[in-house]
């Protein structure tokens, strides 16, 4: 088989290491890749965005399954493009993509289709959002329609920063139509937890859960990044919560998009927060998550091929469900100095050769090559994962993998994982 990996990060890296353990795995072809991933696939120059490039590419090279990591690529129809190439792609096509794409139409279909979910107002035009925000309670949330790299949401604890949020949303446009409509909605209260189902639109596959860790400094404070790390599993998710998340949100959403007439052949991500009352739906997307694929993906001990292709293909049901170690994963992220702010870049990486573990691996988020060596050039540059009997057995190993790697101005957090120890 024949592969090609769009995106190039520690999710991707994850990804591709998994696929290249399949002996029936001939070729990986990675765009645009990073220094990690170029050890096991072929990285190719072609940016995610370019679509168009990457159906011509797949048809080129006779790749026999894409799968898409990042999520501006489905939202803007690449696997729309490659099936009607009569190309194998996995991940949903545009329409169904708007789960992630645009929070206003993700709301709707959650309200329309009885998936919880927290309370909220769509507005369109700046005065009347700041006119109700006068009126409401705090905390509440500002979220921005369309994709924002992950930015486009605000927890407002009071009325000035609410105000602030819908400012630079729909006045400045800091983030141009993506705030053209925006969401105000009710903070729920609770513990967050990433799930994940591959699903075919008709059969699901529910993967182990994970969390991430969101904030940027220990003690989950200071601002929220792409997540510092993850662990895996969700210590919380106790068997009761697992079907409560199948049968009030996952059934729910498949009936939903099967009423849409709406295909969809990829992995949904609910991040859901714990409340009070139950489990309730902060967001959908419509790809893995990132660092959270970094710590599911050791945990994978029966081929990664064959599930991605049935899931392309529409024939989950007749697959064999994939085995999962009961081991313990943790991914702890080295960061760049000043992320998830302005931050460096071009820092040789030292120690990456002998960063050898018999259970643990260094993927790489943002690295390249320059002059023959190994550099940063991304935010979150390193995942480095560990696995283990138990979560702490996983946690110190992933911390003694990453005392073994430096460059200047690295930055990790000590406490991944502190939450379900
Ligand atoms: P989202 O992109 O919608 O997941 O939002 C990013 C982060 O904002 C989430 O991971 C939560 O930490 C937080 N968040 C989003 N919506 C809410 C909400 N309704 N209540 C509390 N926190 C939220
Ligand atoms: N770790 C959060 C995300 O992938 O969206």
């Amino acid at each position: 088989m024949r592969i090609l990996v769009v995106g190039g990060g520690g999710r991707e890296h994850a990804l591709v290491w998994q696929l290249a353990k399949s002996a029936e795995v001939e070729k990986i072809f990675c765009a645009p890749g990073n220094a990690g991933i170029a050890a096991l696939a072929e990285c190719v120059p072609i940016d995610p965005a370019e679509i168009f490039k990457l159906r011509d590419f797949a048809r080129g090279k006779g790749i026999d399954l894409t799968v898409v990591g990042p999520e501006a690529p489905l939202v803007g129809g690449i696997a729309d493009l490659f099936r009607d190439a009569d190309l194998h792609i996995f991940g949903p096509g545009g329409s169904g993509a708007r789960l992630e794409g645009s929070k206003v139409w993700a709301k709707a279909f959650m309200k329309k289709y009885g998936i919880p979910s927290a309370a909220y107002a769509v507005f369109h035009d700046a005065a009347a959002a700041m006119d109700y925000l006068d009126e409401i309670e705090y905390p509440v949330v500002v979220k921005a329609d369309g994709l924002a790299a992950g930015k486009g949401v605000v927890v407002a604890a009071d009325r000035a920063s609410a105000h602030t949020a819908v400012q630079q949303l729909m006045v400045q446009k800091i983030f141009g139509q993506a705030g053209a409509q925006i969401v105000v909605e009710e903070c729920l209260q609770g513990e967050e937890i990433s799930l994940f189902v591959l699903t075919d639109g008709n059969t699901m596959i529910m993967l182990p859960s994970a969390q991430d860790h969101k904030a940027v400094f220990e003690g989950d404070r200071g601002p929220n990044t792409g997540g510092m790390g993850a662990y895996s599993p969700a210590g919380i998710l106790t068997p009761k919560l697992l079907s409560e998340a199948k049968e009030r949100v996952f059934a729910h959403v498949l009936q939903g998009l099967r009423a849409e007439r709406i295909e969809y052949n990829g992995v949904l991500y609910a991040g859901c927060m714990l409340t009070a009352e139950g489990l309730k739906v902060l967001e959908f997307n419509v790809r893995f998550g990132d660092p959270e694929t970094q710590v599911v993906m050791p945990r994978l001990s029966s081929p990664l091929p064959p599930l991605l292709m049935q899931t392309a293909r529409g024939e989950l049901a007749a697959l064999e469900p994939p085995r999962w170690s009961a081991d313990a994963a943790v991914c702890v992220v080295m960061a760049s100095n000043g992320y998830p702010g302005n931050y460096e870049t071009g820092k040789e990486i030292y120690g990456l050769e002998k960063a050898r573990a018999e259970k643990g691996v260094v993927f790489h988020g943002g690295t390249a090559f320059k002059d023959g060596k190994i550099v940063s050039s991304g935010g979150r540059v390193l995942g480095v994962t560990a696995w283990g009997a138990d979560l702490r057995t996983a946690q110190q190993q992933a911390y003694l993998l990453a005392g073994t790697i430096n460059f200047e101005g690295a930055y990790c957090r000590r406490d991944i994982g502190y939450r379900a120890l």
